[in-house]
């Protein structure tokens, strides 16, 4: 039991700068779309109208001060870990949206409409955007990988559902 107790604790405080990036977007969504319009060759949005670059820089800072405040009531006398930390954040963080990101521009090319249900890569793309930005920063073992996939779609879901009723999303997924 204690080994289970260990692996939830040490994959949230891995992985939650990132959820905190993942879920701030929908909350900020700002005017100016990343692709600016443009659309791809298949005459489709290059990303659509979902991703924007409020969303994205809001996300970024958000996940990363979330890092920030983690290592600070981690470790307070350790000024240099928690810059560090803070680094690691801002890459989970930017790995997240860009994981988004690249996640709309392949329903852009399935002919997904924005908000259209990609079931799996919807719930996710920001977990593996995070983990590619910083495997090689900090490898936090396959146990917590693994864990992180399997329980993400569920808390995912969760959080879009509680959005939706909010009134911030259009779709509950
Ligand atoms: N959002 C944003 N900027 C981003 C990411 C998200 O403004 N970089 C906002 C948009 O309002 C978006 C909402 O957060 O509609 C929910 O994000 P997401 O579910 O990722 O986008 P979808 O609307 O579902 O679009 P897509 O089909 O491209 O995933
Ligand atoms: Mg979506």
């Amino acid at each position: 039991m204690d080994w289970l107790i260990g692996l939830i604790v040490r994959s949230f405080i891995f992985i939650f700068p990132a959820y905190v990036a993942n879920s701030t977007p929908v909350l900020f969504t700002g005017k100016r779309a990343i692709d600016g319009g443009r659309a791809w060759r298949d005459g489709r949005p290059l990303l659509g109208k979902g991703k924007t670059w409020r969303g994205l820089i809001m996300g970024i800072v958000c996940g990363t001060l979330t890092g920030a405040a983690m290592a600070l009531a981690i470790a307070p006398d350790m000024p240099a870990g928690i810059i560090y930390y803070a680094v690691f954040a801002f890459m989970l963080s930017a790995g997240a949206l860009l994981g988004d990101i690249a996640k709309s521009f392949i329903k852009r090319r399935m002919g997904l409409k924005r908000g259209a249900m990609l079931p799996i890569l919807d719930q996710i793309d920001f977990v593996l955007g995070a983990y590619l930005f910083t495997f090689w920063l900090f490898f936090p073992g396959w146990d917590v990988y693994v864990f992180v996939l399997l329980v993400t779609p569920g808390i995912h879901l969760a959080t879009n559902v509680i959005s939706y009723l909010l009134g911030h999303k259009s779709v509950p997924w």
